[in-house]
């Protein structure tokens, strides 16, 4: 093409902002910290027992000796909370997972050590069933296999008192049934437990991207080819989001989620923009495993492609994001 005159400028010139890194620096409206992470980890039984988890290369299944160099790590890389997931020997596991609200089992056990080596470092359980239960779902059965929500929320309540009598900071109810997280508050208060932090995971989605996380708790051979559609939700949906984060706030949530993490950032900014609350991502198993193999291949430069990731989370309204990388992110940030 040929220019004669001079062109006419722009109007306007945004790119003025980015052309150097301290005027980039100076206007950024989201910004990542290592506050911002919890720590999913995974733990068993024994002593100086470490597995990897292959389908999630850099994660293993450690025992509580082991996790306890991970905690301190936690605490000194200013990494607020570690949210354990217990993998359970098989022969505790049950239908009724009735293992899940042992005060003497395996969470409550690490909930104490960690409480106690470490006070200044939150803790957070899950409230589920699935790591306990011999099929491998959230729940209690009925004979024709349906997931019955009330005599599950009876094992749930009894599940979250048991980790919340060991000290644990926050309980996380992923289980979705419907009620639980007003009847483990309920419970809670009449114990006067009132501390204990409630995280609901509010808006979890019947997604395939858990695979990962069922290897390294072990679901996925009992689960099979059944799915949790009859409890989590449709992933065609996000008003309905909006319905469950009312429930859940209103019956006693301190906190919401919202999860999976990246295929959602548009409920999750839904979310944030209608109850202001602290709204928190889970980054999950298969969005990570997703990174680790693109990365292996050298298809995807790692540690740029895990902050754009963490970062666009923030962007969309989370306070916070679960992420297996909260460790390789934190160290990243300390530079
Ligand atoms: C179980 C639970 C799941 C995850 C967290 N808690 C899996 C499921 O619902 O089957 C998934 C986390 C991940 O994929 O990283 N209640």
């Amino acid at each position: 093409m040929h220019l004669s005159s001079p062109t006419p400028f722009p109007q306007n010139r945004p790119r003025r902002l980015r052309r150097d890194a301290f005027s980039r620096n100076l206007v950024r409206e989201s910004r990542l910290s290592a506050h911002d992470f919890i720590y999913p980890v995974f733990v068993h039984e024994g002593t100086n027992r470490r597995e990897a988890v292959p389908s999630m290369p850099g994660v293993e299944r450690l025992s509580l000796d082991l996790l306890l160099p991970v905690a301190e790590e936690c605490a000194k890389l200013d990494i607020p909370v570690m949210a354990l997931f217990p993998a359970i020997d098989a022969e505790l596991k049950t239908p009724d997972g009735r293992e899940a609200a042992n005060p003497d089992g395996l969470i409550p056990r690490v909930v104490r050590a960690l409480k106690k080596e470490f006070p200044q470092l939150g803790v957070m359980t899950d409230v589920a069933l699935d790591p306990y239960t011999s099929h491998g779902q959230d729940g209690v059965l009925d004979d024709t296999g349906y997931i019955l929500n009330d005599e599950t929320v009876q094992v749930l309540v009894q599940q979250a008192l048991a980790h919340a009598r060991a000290g644990v900071d926050i309980v996380a109810p992923s289980d979705m049934m419907d009620g639980r997280i007003g009847a483990v508050r309920r419970a809670l208060e009449a114990q006067q437990l009132i501390y204990t932090r409630i995280m609901a995971y509010s808006a979890k989605y019947a997604s395939s991207f858990y695979g990962p996380f069922r290897d390294a708790v072990g679901t996925r051979g009992a689960l099979g080819k059944a799915d949790k559609n009859v409890y989590q939700m449709d992933p065609g949906n996000s008003d309905e989001a909006l319905r469950e984060v009312a429930l859940d706030i209103a019956e006693g949530a301190d906190m919401v989620m919202v999860k999976p993490g990246m295929p959602y950032l548009d409920v999750l900014r839904r979310v944030k923009d209608e109850f202001r609350m602290p709204t928190f991502a889970y980054q999950v198993s298969g969005e990570y495993a997703m990174i680790k193999a693109a990365s292996a291949q050298g298809w995807l430069e790692h540690d740029a492609v895990m902050m754009e990731a963490l970062l666009a989370f923030k962007r969309a309204g989370a306070d916070g994001i679960l992420t297996y990388f909260s460790l390789d992110a934190a160290r990243l940030l300390r530079g």
